[in-house]
């Protein structure tokens, strides 16, 4: 029998303790901003039923990158592409109970089966943002203004990133304005959505099969087009005077949901390093009632980990994780553990990370293994400091040592 292999499945990762360390304090980070605008945590299954993507969302993720599988009582389930579907359900599924407007956010596991590459995986966390029950701008704006303090809560500037916008309302009136029948405008915004994607040459031919008009060269020339986008402008000059310089009008930015019915944005990293969108977003104020009932206008946006990591990482912003043990607790021999375990619970007390040895290795050998594990501070129990109920502690990174009672290791290893 060939052994099995210790690959993870394709496109997903393994978070070994230093990664996940520092995942949460990552998430620790989006997770503080968000309480200070007072938004809500969420949550929900990553299954679904495959029908909730199949009513309105987004062909190609339905059909080519959606986990769907037939349960062992034959309803169809789908591992969740995007917690937008879910969100809608929850709200519609409580819609009386529910004080408007809601201020929630997640930070879900989602899964799409896409050709790995740089910023893509097949299983990623996304951090969603959203503000339901209010449909004036007000609520854009605001939803905007978070996405920039979550990157400014990291330390990024606007110098690292840029907010592109656009708006369904002007695409529709532009395709409108060239003559284009619903289906014919579908067609366009989908290939808008991936013009970046694809060469220049291809994408004109492509145009030119389905429009003999580009809308987007109707822009300033249409009554109506125009007055979408001075809407537009109207919303990025309010940002400027909140002190947000880096939100421009891109009128290529589509965004490839077929349920948003407003504003839509991406967020870009300034380096090139990173050429995938951090954030994407808009309003969408027709998908609560697919489910019934009143609307719920709503606005908001996911941003990816995978693509935060690596801007963080090009801009030298990645926070520090804070959840590895600072104190080992060397035992001289078996016997010791109970002192040990004894100092160790008052060490817990005053929050200290403690790791104890439960190795039959030598005290050198201990400290050896301390040092393996990173762990930057060492202290023996034995008998002397079960009866003085004071520690030794040893800086490891440089020798240094300092006799303490029990009640100042904590201090003094936080202060160091
Ligand atoms: P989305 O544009 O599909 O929007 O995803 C938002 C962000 O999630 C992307 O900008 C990217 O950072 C990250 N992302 C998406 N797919 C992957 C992947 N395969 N691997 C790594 N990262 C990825 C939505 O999902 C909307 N539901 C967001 C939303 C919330 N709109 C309104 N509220």
């Amino acid at each position: 029998m060939s052994e099995l292999s210790t690959d993870s499945y394709k496109g997903v990762r393994d978070f070994y303790p230093l990664d996940w360390a520092l995942m949460q304090a990552i998430f620790e980070r989006l997770r503080q901003t968000l309480a200070l605008w007072g938004y809500e945590e969420y949550n929900a299954s990553p299954l679904e039923r495959a029908e909730l993507y199949e009513s309105k969302g987004n062909e190609e993720i339905v059909s080519e990158q959606t986990y769907t599988f037939e349960d062992r009582g034959g309803r169809r389930v789908t591992l969740r592409p995007e917690m937008t579907p879910t969100l809608a359900r929850m709200v519609a599924h409580k819609r009386r109970e529910l004080p408007l407007p809601l201020r929630w956010f997640s930070l879900p596991n989602l899964f799409r089966y896409e050709r790995p590459q740089r910023g893509r995986l097949r299983e990623h966390y996304q951090l969603n943002v959203d503000l339901l029950g209010v449909k004036d701008t007000k609520a854009d704006g605001e939803i905007i203004v978070i996405a920039h303090a979550l990157l400014a809560a990291f330390g990024a500037t606007d110098d690292d990133f840029v907010i592109r916008m656009s708006s369904r309302a002007l695409l529709d009136a532009a395709c409108k304005a060239a003559g284009m029948k619903a289906e014919a405008a579908r067609a366009y915004l989908r290939l808008l959505d991936k013009k970046d994607k694809m060469p220049g040459a291809d994408f004109k031919v492509a145009l030119d099969a389905i429009t003999s008009t580009d809308p987007l060269a109707l822009i300033e020339s249409d009554k109506r087009v125009r007055a979408e986008k001075e809407k537009l402008m109207k919303l990025i000059e309010a940002f400027k005077a909140r002190g947000i310089a880096n939100v421009v009008f891109d009128p290529s930015i589509v965004r490839g949901f077929d349920y948003y019915t407003g504003i839509v944005f991406e967020i870009y990293d300034t380096d090139p390093a990173n050429s995938r969108a951090l954030f994407g977003g808009g309003r969408y104020d027709d998908l609560v009632s697919l489910f019934g009932g009143e609307p719920v206008p709503a606005v908001g946006f996911g941003m990816g980990d995978v693509t935060l990591v690596d801007f963080l990482t090009t801009h030298d912003l990645l926070p520090a994780s804070t959840s590895a043990p600072e104190l080992y607790l060397g035992t001289p021999s078996e016997n010791d553990l109970a002192a040990a375990n004894g100092a160790a619970e008052m060490l817990r007390a005053s929050g200290l990370r403690v790791f104890i040895n439960l190795s039959a290795k030598s005290l050198g050998d201990q400290v050896k293994d301390a040092d393996r594990r990173g762990i930057p501070y060492f202290a023996a129990v034995g008998d002397e400091e079960k009866h003085s109920h004071t520690l030794r502690v040893k800086r490891l990174s440089t020798g240094e040592e300092r006799s303490l009672s029990l009640a100042d290791v904590a201090a003094h290893i936080r202060n160091a």
